[in-house]
This record gives structure tokens, C-alpha cells and sequence, in this order.
């Protein structure tokens, strides 16, 4: 079992080799002149189980064809398997055709890093469970919501608490975290108008005077997330925590938040935001390399990974 980390979010890679007692792939990826990826593998891979980290993660296309190619070098360097550990799996969101004449760039990009040579995926909360269908190789989507279930348990500790879902996509999610520290669920219905702009139409549910936790797979321009904790309040909720598995944070959402009506947003590192998130006194990082680093030991020696979220 060898770790190739591609250079999208090398703190989460090295991170991983750390809890897997492992150094990364000695190799080098560099841009040429013009912007082509070029990628040379310094060592012996030859009947190898690699795994190549890599989230597609702005620059969404440079990450993806940076992740193409280390999988194309892989493949011609006679690695045995090659495993694609995408944590944060771009271009998700476009999954269906919401408008006619648009592409299903979800599935495009499935088959890119299928045809490149991977033989197996492994993500976190793929922001539609169907998008593992879109592969005809193995699918593993972890879940950090076992993760966001501890902390609010062990940090948090608040009573008379309430699972929120941001819009109704996300209710499944919702359900998942309120069974996991028993509580009710509230729905918002989010509308967008246009493109990145999103308003809170209605709250099913009663939040008045309870402690909201929000849960959602992305925050981009966090305009979904400042909107509903803006309604909440507005039903007189107490206090609104956040959690949010992909910080994506475009633009100005980090300013927004510190902004906002939210009182904690906890996030992970499967994009590597830590300088922007830096300046943030409501952010707070938790990284999933222990659960990554576990679910890849469990491929490499052919163990459920399933049973880690038992
Ligand atoms: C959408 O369905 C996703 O789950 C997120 O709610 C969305 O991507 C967040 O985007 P933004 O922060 O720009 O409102």
C-alpha cells in the first residue's frame, strides 16, 4: 500500500500518511509554462496498491487533470490497483439535467477518472448518494456525520437541541444526525432564484427557542447557510451551530459568516481553506484523516468499510 498525495490539499495528504505510518510516493508535479500538468514518480510502484489523494477542488479543472494524469502515470507504472481518494468530489452539484440543453458534467467527470485507470473511488459525503452509480468501479462515500454526532456531544453538550436541514435535498443527511444524538428535525424550504443566490421560503418545523444545529454536504458562497440561520432566528431559535463537510467558502463567504447570525460553523479538511478560514473566530476545522486514513486500511487488506459507521 503506497499513498500518492496530489497537490490540492497536501496538509490532509500528509495527515493520512502520518496516521497510516507511511511517506508519500516520492514524486514531482509541476506545471509546465503554458499550464500543462506534468507528474514523475520517483520510485518503484510496480505491483503496488496506491491510493492518489487528490480533492477537485478550485481550480476544479487543474485539480481534476492534475488527478487524471497522476492516475495515468500510475496506471503506466504498472501500479497493481489505484484507488482515487477524492475527498472533496467536484463538480457533484451538477448531477441532473435541471435546465434542458445543459451537461450532466457529474457523470462526465466519472468517466474521465474511470478511463484514466482507476479501479476504485473513495470520497465523503458525495453531495448525491446516486453519483456512485455514475462509476462502474467500486464506490466508497464515507460519512462525517459520525464525526459531527461526537462533537456535538462532547463539545457542544447543549440541551433541547433540534437537527435542521437546509433545504430538502439535505433531509436524508438531517435524519441521519438527529437519530445519532436524538433530536427532532426542522426543514427549510430554500428556493434559488438564480444561480448562487438562494432565499428561505418557509420553516417546517418549530425552532423557537431551541438550539439549531444546521447540517449541509457544501458551504460555497455561504449564502444558503447565513439565510437560514437568519430565518431560524427570525422563529425565535436560541442559538444556530453549523456543520458543513466541504468548505468550499468562494468569494466573500467567509466574511459573511463572521457576520452572520451563526454562533459555531464546525467544518472539515477536505479542502485545504485553512489560510482563508484562518482569520475566522466562528470556523472551527476538525480533519477526517483518522476516518480516511481508516477506511483506506480497510481497502488495502479487503475489510468492510461499512462497519465503520456502525
Ligand atoms: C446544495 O444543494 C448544497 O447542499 C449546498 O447547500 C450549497 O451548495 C451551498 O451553496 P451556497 O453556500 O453558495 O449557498
Amino acid at each position: 500500500m503506497k499513498v500518492l498525495a496530489g497537490t490540492s490539499n497536501l496538509k490532509l495528504s500528509k495527515e493520512i500518511a502520518k496516521q497510516l505510518k507511511l511517506k508519500l510516493v516520492n514524486s514531482n508535479i509541476k506545471r509546465f509554462a503554458d499550464g500543462e500538468v506534468y507528474i514523475e514518480i520517483n520510485e518503484n510502484i510496480r505491483g503496488n496498491s496506491i491510493f492518489v489523494v487528490q480533492s477537485t477542488s478550485n481550480p476544479a479543472n487543474d485539480n481534476l487533470m492534475e488527478l487524471l494524469i497522476c492516475i495515468d502515470a500510475l496506471r503506466r507504472s504498472s501500479a497493481k490497483n489505484i484507488t482515487a481518494v477524492i475527498p472533496y468530489f467536484g463538480y457533484a452539484r451538477q448531477d441532473r439535467k435541471v435546465v434542458p440543453r445543459t451537461a450532466i458534467s457529474a457523470k462526465l467527470v466519472s468517466n474521465l477518472i474511470t478511463n484514466a485507470g482507476a479501479n476504485r473511488i473513495l470520497s465523503v459525503d458525495l453531495h448525491a448518494g446516486q453519483i456512485q452509480g455514475f462509476f462502474d468501479i467500486p464506490v466508497d462515500n464515507l460519512f462525517a456525520t459520525p464525526i459531527f454526532a461526537r462533537h456535538i456531544k462532547k463539545k457542544l453538550k447543549l440541551n433541547n437541541l433540534i437537527c435542521v436541514s437546509p433545504d430538502v435535498g439535505g433531509v436524508e443527511r438531517t435524519r441521519a444526525l438527529s437519530r445519532r444524538i436524538n433530536s427532532s428535525i426542522a426543514i427549510i424550504d430554500k428556493r434559488r432564484p438564480a444561480p448562487g443566490k438562494s432565499e428561505v421560503m418557509n420553516i417546517v418545523g418549530s425552532v423557537k427557542n431551541k438550539n439549531c444545529v444546521i447540517v449541509d454536504d457544501i458551504i460555497d458562497s455561504g449564502g444558503t447557510i447565513v439565510n437560514a440561520a437568519k430565518a431560524l432566528k427570525e422563529k425565535g431559535a436560541r442559538d444556530v451551530y453549523v456543520y458543513i463537510t466541504h468548505a468550499v467558502l468562494s468569494g466573500e463567504a467567509v466574511d459573511k459568516i463572521e457576520k452572520s447570525q451563526i454562533k459555531k460553523l464546525i467544518t472539515t479538511d477536505t479542502i485545504d481553506n485553512s489560510k482563508k478560514i484562518g482569520k475566522s473566530k466562528k470556523v472551527e476545522i476538525i480533519s477526517l484523516a483518522p476516518m480516511i486514513s481508516e477506511a483506506m486500511k480497510r481497502i488495502a487488506n479487503s475489510t468492510s468499510v461499512s462497519s465503520l459507521f456502525n
